[in-house]
Formats: C-alpha cells, sequence, structure tokens
C-alpha cells in the first residue's frame, strides 16, 4: 500500500511491465506491419491525447460529457443505490465525478488504472472533493484478470464504468471475452456503464482522427520517437505520416504511419525495409451501431437496461445489467 498526501492508499497489483522491445519486434514483423497502441502513452503521448480530447473535430470526449451532463441522474437511478463503483481507466475522472455525484449513497469507488502516478493524482482529487466516499484506487492492467478490493461496507452490488469508447480499441472477439470478464468481475447484480463511439459519415469520422493543426499526427508519430528514444530504433520522422482511414467494411477507423520512400529501419539488431506508401497499423477505432453493440454485450452474458445518446447520435452511453 502506498499512502498520498490525502491518505489515499493504493492497491498496487504491479501491472507486468510490458516489453516495449520485444512486442516491437514482434509488430513490425508482422504482415501488416504493426506497432501496438499502448505504447503511445508515455509522458508526452498521454499529454498529446489530452489535447485530441479538446480538439474541435474530436467529438468524442465532448460528446460523451455532454450526454453525462444531461442524463447523469438517470444513470444513477438505473444503477441504483448502494452501489460498489468501478472505474476503468477513467483518466483524469472527470465523467467519473459526474456520475458518483448522481449516486445514492454509494458505498465506494474503485479507480483502476495502469498508470500509478494518473491513478493516484485523480483518487486525490475525487477523495478531496468527496471526503465521504470510500476511495480504494487498485494499480493494475484491467485487460488482465483481477480481484477487487474489499470495501469497509458491504455494497449491494457492483457497477462498472468504462467509458471513452477504450472497448472500441479491441476487435469486436476481444471486446466480447472482455466483456465475458467484466460480468463474472461484477457478480450478481452486478452493472455497467460503458461509453461507446457510434457508426457515423465517413467524413466525420476521418476529420476526428486527421485534425487539422495536426495533434493526433504529432500523438501517432510519437510512438516512432519513443521507439527511437526507448530502443535505440532509427526511424526518421521526417519519412514517416500519419493518415487516419475509415473501413467502412469493417466498421473500423485504423490509424496508419505511412511510409514516404523506401525506409530501412534498424531496431534490436534487425533490419525493418519498407517500400514508399507502406504503412505500419497503430490501432483500430472500432464504432459500433447501438443494436450491434447491444447484441455483442449480450454474447457475453448482459441484458441491455438503458441507453442514452445525444441529440446526432454520435455517441452512446449503454447500461447493461449481468442477465441471470
Ligand atoms: N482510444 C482513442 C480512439 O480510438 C485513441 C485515439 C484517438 C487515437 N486519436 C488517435 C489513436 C489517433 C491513434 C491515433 O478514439
Amino acid at each position: 500500500m502506498t499512502h498520498g498526501s490525502s491518505g489515499v492508499a493504493v492497491l498496487d497489483l504491479e501491472p507486468a511491465a510490458s516489453d516495449f522491445l520485444t512486442e516491437a519486434i514482434e509488430g513490425l514483423s508482422s504482415t501488416p506491419p504493426t506497432l501496438p497502441s499502448k505504447f503511445f502513452y508515455d509522458e508526452r503521448g498521454s499529454d498529446l491525447f489530452q489535447q485530441i480530447c479538446e480538439l474541435p473535430e474530436y467529438y468524442i470526449t465532448r460528446t460523451e460529457s455532454e450526454i453525462l451532463r444531461k442524463h447523469g441522474a438517470e444513470m444513477a437511478a438505473s444503477i441504483g443505490e448502494k452501489a460498489e463503483l468501478v472505474g476503468f481507466g477513467t483518466g483524469a475522472g472527470i465523467k467519473t465525478r459526474m456520475l458518483l455525484q448522481e449516486l445514492e449513497n454509494p458505498i465506494a469507488y474503485v479507480p483502476v488504472d495502469i498508470s500509478k502516478q494518473r491513478l493516484i493524482e485523480s483518487a486525490e482529487a475525487l477523495q478531496t472533493a468527496m471526503p465521504a466516499l470510500e476511495v480504494l484506487p487498485v494499480c493494475a492492467d484491467y485487460m488482465q484478470p483481477l480481484r477487487l478490493p474489499t470495501p469497509s461496507r458491504k455494497p449491494d452490488h457492483v457497477a462498472v464504468y468504462f467509458p471513452g469508447s477504450t472497448i472500441g480499441n479491441l476487435e469486436p472477439h476481444l471486446a466480447e471475452n472482455f466483456l465475458a470478464r467484466v460480468c463474472r468481475l461484477c457478480g450478481n447484480s452486478g452493472g455497467l456503464i460503458i461509453g461507446v463511439d457510434l457508426q457515423k459519415p465517413v467524413e466525420l469520422l476521418e476529420a476526428a482522427y486527421n485534425d487539422r493543426v495536426g495533434v493526433t499526427a504529432a500523438f501517432n508519430l510519437n510512438i516512432l520517437e519513443r521507439a527511437n528514444r526507448e530502443l535505440g530504433a532509427d526511424f526518421n520522422l521526417s519519412c514517416w505520416q500519419h493518415r487516419a482511414i475509415y473501413n467502412s467494411g469493417a466498421g473500423r477507423i485504423e490509424m496508419h504511419l505511412i511510409a514516404n520512400g523506401h525506409q530501412h529501419v534498424h531496431l534490436g539488431g534487425r533490419t525493418f525495409r519498407f517500400a514508399h506508401g507502406e504503412m505500419i497499423v497503430t490501432e483500430y477505432s472500432y464504432k459500433h451501431t447501438q443494436e450491434g453493440f447491444a447484441a455483442l454485450a449480450k454474447r457475453a452474458g448482459f441484458k441491455l437496461s438503458r441507453v442514452w445518446t445525444d441529440p446526432e447520435q454520435l455517441f452512446a452511453v449503454f447500461h447493461f445489467v449481468v442477465a441471470d
């Protein structure tokens, strides 16, 4: 246990430090070549992502917050009283706070995050804002099996909160496996509040991931800079270009880094060759339909309780309960 200045104790499950070198070599050797998106988020990457969230083209963060502001009270009523709220990767925790403030007699809040620093900062801010709430932060990779701490009062039920459409970064069959695990984690009478980005015209999607000022490009290219810095690779940054393309057949945005001219890259004693126009895939971001996502969650063991969207139906927040 680590104690912060406001007395919040972090349960550190010591998430396995993943091996950037091994995963980068493996990714670049596959077809198509990839670099794993979890390595976007070093300090600079996290800063750039924060800036993405505030871009006029990136409607996701703003729209999800609006839905919460408008319907937070209904969401809280749908979740019910005496809940233990478990937050997965909730970042600065602004949306979570909106939800917690509406909940009736919440028993505890358990934020789960792989980044210890971000976890401590947001947990302490929340504890200061809501001194009566029991805050039990857990430093762990929520994509791996997980055991939750026991609050001092017994909750009636567990509700998992998973905002930001991060579920969209998983291929649908992996998203389904993940939700099945969430279902077991929250157990009988448990529930899930999850933010999901919806399918929409290709122009809006591609604009959101190819912003005009180039923040998204800097964010995507940062993974190459990080490989140069941390792994001693020699990507020539001026020869790579960011491009996000919507693959409407698969229903996903594909984040690419495209080689401008023939490239030789050395990394970990190997040489990777790229032809002009060849690309590295860094991330997929699946866009769902409301029906499609409800069906996916149903296969994972959930039953739809309610769904809220914005007037333009850009984004949806679902409340699911564990099916009996
Ligand atoms: N999870 C975010 C999303 O899918 C990540 C993201 C936003 C992203 N913009 C990006 C990833 C640009 C790579 C490149 O919306």
